[in-house]
């Protein structure tokens, strides 16, 4: 009894303020030609639904899923049903799956504090994540430092891992991680991905190889602010948190507002919408942050960004269907990545341009990359494939680390051999 009360206060304090999804579902709709399209674009653009999309329409076939608020089932079901539109639902209690994830946080976290331990296996706090990049720089001050690139809008820190075993300034690669805010598995893997470093190196050849003769820079959380919120606010929240002058909607997509085609197909000029690509190519400190330090650098020459949800590794382009001069090496090396990724437990990757293989998208940071010389880009979509979408649960997460980590090996190892 004392327990439960313990757990109810826990919660209780936790969830003040967040906001609830009572009754909402998630619907998988199936769109198979331009005409599907435009009508669930329709859906998109009708603002009194209420709908938070989970991924974008296209014409490729692909299933979109779409969070449906309780208050608008009704009548999208209706909608739906009028247009001839197939649907299943996905996920039919959000609340519940929030509730799952917000009890097991809090429990681990009273863990945690006991044990003065970092259980990798369970979400974290940006205040925790910062701290654990400190001890593991702490732990290995030979091998890992811990940089501050820059700030956020709110002015949160914003860090990174560096892993180098040279004082010169050797090629690097760099691997990104929650840029959408929402794809906690994306930050929990790369803050697993940095203690696998530093645990591997001088054991695994391959990491000892790979460090010998380039450096690693990892940030774990590419959008602080955002990631703030969706533990104080709201759990969905996608994009940064900068305001927008003139407008009651909060945020830009900090994978729309790379330049590279900047404001093009896959984005959009309504600062109400998940894709709004910003006033300007880098309004987003975040990203100009990143621009900043890759370019002073100048040697970089793999962008990685960890994403989630989908199962799929994808390479430029985003923002045209042409094929990328490197497209054929890339594609390679990204089906020997999933290759290596699925040989763990058979989780299946989809490989292509990105284009092409989920829907147009300009301003993303890989294109951005890749336009700017760094010819090994990757953007992986990490699990599910929609069960539980972004509320992965967090006994998946060592699982989808050790499996991914695989994948970026496979990449860095080739990286380490074709140092152009
Ligand atoms: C913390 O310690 C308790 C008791 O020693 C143990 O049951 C638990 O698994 C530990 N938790 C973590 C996160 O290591
Ligand atoms: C974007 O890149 C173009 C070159 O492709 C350059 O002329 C322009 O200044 C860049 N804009 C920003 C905001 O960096
Ligand atoms: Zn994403």
């Amino acid at each position: 009894m004392r327990w439960i009360l313990f757990f109810v206060t826990l919660i209780g304090s936790s969830m003040c303020g967040r906001e609830k999804f009572f009754g909402d579902q998630v619907f998988r709709i199936n769109v198979r030609n331009g005409d599907e399209v435009s009508k669930l674009t329709q859906l998109v653009n009708s603002d009194n639904f209420k709908l938070n999309f989970w991924s974008s329409p296209s014409t490729l076939g692909r299933p979109v899923d779409v969070l449906v608020p309780s208050i608008s089932l009704q009548p999208v079901k209706s909608f739906l049903k009028s247009q001839g539109l197939e649907y299943s639902v996905t996920i039919d209690d959000l609340q519940a799956l929030l509730d799952n994830e917000d009890e097991e946080m809090q429990y681990n976290e009273g863990q945690e504090r006991s044990n003065n331990t970092f259980n990798y296996g369970a979400y974290h706090t940006l205040e925790t994540i910062y701290q654990e990049m400190d001890n593991i720089a702490t732990d290995f001050p030979d091998l890992a430092s811990r940089v501050k690139i820059g700030q956020s809008f709110e002015n949160r820190p914003m860090y990174v891992l560096k892993f180098s075993t040279g004082g010169e300034q050797r090629p690097a690669i760099w691997l990104n991680a929650g840029i959408h805010s929402r794809e906690w598995i994306s930050q929990a893997t790369a803050i697993w991905t940095a203690r696998k470093i530093v645990s591997d190196y001088g054991e695994d050849p391959a990491v000892t190889s790979i460090l010998e003769k380039v450096d690693i820079f990892l940030l774990p959380v590419a959008n602080p602010d955002g990631y703030v919120y969706t533990h104080t606010q709201n759990r969905l929240w996608r994009k940064t948190r900068s305001l927008n002058p003139g407008s009651r909607c909060v945020g830009t997509d900090p994978n729309r507002n790379w330049n590279a085609s900047f404001a093009g197909e896959g984005a959009s000029d309504n600062p109400c919408s998940e894709v709004y690509h910003g006033p300007h190519a880098n309004s987003e400190v975040e990203v100009k942050s990143v621009v900043d330090f890759i370019q002073k650098h100048g040697n970089f020459r793999c962008f990685i960004d960890l994403h989630s949800y989908s199962q799929l590794l994808m390479y430029p382009y985003g923002y045209t269907v042409k094929k990328a001069p490197d497209a054929e090496e890339l594609d390679d090396v990204a089906r020997h990545a999933a290759a290596a990724l699925a040989s763990l437990s058979g989780t299946k990757y989809q490989v292509g341009p990105t284009c092409t293989t989920v829907y147009p998208a300009s301003g993303s940071s890989i294109d951005w990359a890749y336009d700017n010389g760094i010819k090994y880009a990757f953007t992986f979509e990490l699990r599910d494939t929609g069960h539980y979408g972004f509320l992965l649960p967090a006994n998946q997460i060592i699982p989808t680390a050790e499996e991914t980590w695989l994948g970026l090996k496979t990449i860095m190892e080739h990286v380490r051999d074709n140092l152009y």
